[in-house]
């Protein structure tokens, strides 16, 4: 408690969540399709190959309790990674991540879920990896399933559901766990338009309630709309931090730049 070299556990006071120096790199070996030389020379036997990619390089940054944080970025620029990272799904290749607060696991959208199991059991799945007890998680299956709209299907399978279905019992989960973090990884491209209201009013009202807040999305309008701070990502870089004003305004610019222009390589 007192001893120095226990402050690496300590948490950091007023903070949620604070991230330094963080890089994540995927490696994926896979098999070389032989060339005609190289199968001669090889006996036709393929050739181990091993890709990287550099998904965060050097990322650092604050969250202080309070925060609704949006992420931006361009696909690829590492937005899920970093949540994957946060949520304790991916280790760090380097660098360090500190959490203070239970974490609502259940990410892009239904990673997680398992096909052949109902929704109902995923629900119950789904909230004991958030930390719940059973017969907490028990008590709200019926309001997860009716905020999903999905009382007639909640028996069957998920393998037999569509992917808006899917992904309405995603959110649905992931919402009603009461993480101290909550994070939501594009989920506005989730659903219908009823959906996506009902969704916008569940995450202003959670963003009261949490301790922290993490939005990843594409719209600009719901990043100014519900968070009070943001990150723009691209390349797996740290661009920016600011208002959501602020980093929305130099995301915009720089994409139209990027579109007609080589600018965007050399970043
Ligand atoms: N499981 C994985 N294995 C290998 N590469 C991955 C994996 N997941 C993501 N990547 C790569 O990492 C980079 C960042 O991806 P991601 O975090 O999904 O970006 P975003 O969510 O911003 O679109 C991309 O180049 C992507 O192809
Ligand atoms: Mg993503």
């Amino acid at each position: 408690m007192s001893s120095l070299s226990a402050s690496e556990s300590v948490p950091t006071k007023g903070l949620s969540v604070k991230v330094e120096n963080l890089s994540v790199t995927y490696r994926t070996t896979f098999e070389r399709v032989p060339t005609f030389k190289n199968a001669i020379t090889r006996f036709g036997r393929g050739q181990r190959a091993v890709r990287e990619v550099e998904a965060l390089k050097n990322v650092t940054f604050d969250v202080p309790d309070g925060t609704a944080l949006g992420i931006i970025g361009n696909n690829g620029a590492g937005k899920s990674t970093l949540m994957r990272a946060l949520a304790g799904i991916l280790p760090p290749t380097e660098g360090r991540i500190e959490v203070n607060g239970r974490i609502s696991p259940l990410l892009s959208l239904g990673v997680g879920f398992n096909p052949m199991l109902s929704g109902r059991e995923n629900i119950i799945l789904g909230g004991l990896a958030s930390g719940l007890s059973r017969a907490q998680v028990v008590a709200r299956a019926e309001e997860v399933t009716a905020f999903a709209g999905l009382e007639e299907f909640i028996d069957a399978p998920m393998r037999t559901y569509s992917s808006g279905m899917y992904s309405r019992l995603a959110f649905s989960v992931a919402v009603h766990m009461d993480p101290d973090i909550l994070m939501i990884d594009e989920a506005l491209s989730a659903g219908d338009a009823t959906f996506k209201t009902k969704a916008a009013e569940k995450m202003g009202e959670l963003r009261e309630s949490a301790r922290a807040f993490f939005l990843v999305s594409h719209s600009l309008a719901s990043i100014k709309q519900l968070c009070n701070d943001a990150i723009w990502l691209h390349k797996g870089t740290l661009m920016m931090r600011g208002t959501p004003e602020e980093v929305t305004a130099a995301y915009a610019d720089f994409v139209n730049v990027g579109e007609s222009a080589v600018i965007l390589e050399d970043l």
